[in-house]
């Protein structure tokens, strides 16, 4: 019996967000007080060199739990790999009115409508300053909502320049359901423009901070093959460093008719699974091991880890698999990896 089962059905009484904050709380008392430095570490895992970045082992948190680097410590205590921080947004943002996340506990799915609230980058670069934290960092970066789509890249180009000095590596997020058009940078035209000016600051930023810091892309799991191609041949073209596959769906095929499934808002966890894997495989077919893939949707046990790197994955991501099973996932997954 491990702390997390005997807290999970007290947590799973309460509301989804305030359960939430709850354990984002919590968690941050224990490492404080220094009791999650006892906490059994993963230590079963090979390291794994990625992007030119060695990962300590191949299980990391993804974005959105940590969404301004509150946390950065304790998530660290439980064994992760590597640490995804954000979405942040250059300014701070409340996000959509609560209610805005649900469990779907009939088949371990979440689905959240959050659309980014956060406290800005520049709250989150302090938290990451003030942080003990050493090892490999990913910042996810975002439009504000009421940034105008054409002005969109404005908005990346500003976080990029604020955690550049901070990040092992920035992940692009344009794939989040919950900022109104998001997504659309997702197609041909708009990401090609993207991409060419992110690559170009990146080029200046390395020149500027005599440190190189790798891009990854991170993609929906709702996108046809021929996007996915599209995509996949955009990103060799623009010599981007990473892809991270996926973000969360708005199918709700695998849910029909279960509590919650009807909220608007995106989908993850085991109903995201397969979609996700798919998008891995497909990518990982048109890419040929040109650009890295991170794997990340519906991981809850080792063995969907393991469908994850079969599929092309060199990494993974947890986050709803971490509501479910709790942190023993983390060494769990990292066990069946080795
Ligand atoms: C409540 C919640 C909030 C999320 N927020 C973000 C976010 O801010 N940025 C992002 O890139 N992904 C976000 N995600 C997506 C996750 O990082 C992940 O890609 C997705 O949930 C699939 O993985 P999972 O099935 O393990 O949860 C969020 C997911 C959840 C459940």
């Amino acid at each position: 019996m491990n702390i997390y089962s005997l807290a999970k059905p007290l947590l799973f009484q309460l509301d989804a967000e305030t359960a939430h904050d709850i354990t984002l709380k919590s968690l941050k008392l224990a490492e404080q007080s220094g009791v999650l430095s006892l906490y059994p570490k993963a230590l079963t895992c090979q390291p794994r060199q990625v992007m030119g970045i060695t990962f300590p082992n191949p299980v990391g948190l993804a974005a959105g739990l940590d969404k301004n680097g509150a946390v950065i410590d304790g998530m660290a205590a439980l064994g992760f790999g590597f640490i995804e921080i954000g979405t942040v947004t250059p300014r701070q943002q409340p996000g959509n009115p609560k209610p805005r996340l649900f469990r779907v506990k009939e088949a371990q799915g979440i689905v959240n409508r959050f659309g980014f609230n956060n406290l800005g980058v520049d709250n989150l670069v302090e938290n990451v300053k003030a942080a003990k934290y050493k090892g490999v960092l990913g910042i996810n970066i975002g439009k504000n909502f009421d940034t105008p789509m054409e002005n969109a890249v404005d908005d990346y180009l500003i976080c990029m320049q604020k955690v550049y000095a901070y990040a092992s590596y920035i992940t692009v997020n344009i794939s989040s359901p919950n900022t109104k058009n998001l997504r659309a940078l997702q197609e041909k035209e708009a990401l090609s423009h993207l991409l060419a000016i992110l690559k170009l600051e990146q080029t200046k930023l390395a020149n500027q901070h005599g440190r190189y810091v790798p891009i990854t892309l991170k993609i929906a799991p709702d996108l046809e093959c021929e996007q996915i191609n599209e995509i996949a041949d955009l990103l060799v073209e623009h010599k981007i460093d990473g892809v991270i596959a996926t973000n969360t769906t708005l199918s709700r095929e695998a849910v029909q008719g279960m509590e919650n499934a009807n909220e608007t808002g995106g989908l993850s966890g085991a109903p995201v699974r397969e979609k996700s894997t798919l998008v891995i495989g497909q990518l990982s077919q048109r890419l040929q091991g040109a650009v890295p893939i991170i794997g990340v949707g519906g991981i809850l046990s080792g063995a969907d880890a393991v469908e994850k790197i079969a599929a092309g994955a060199s990494l993974v991501q947890l986050y709803s698999g971490l509501i479910y099973k709790g942190p023993k996932l983390i060494r769990d997954v990292c066990k069946t990896l080795g």
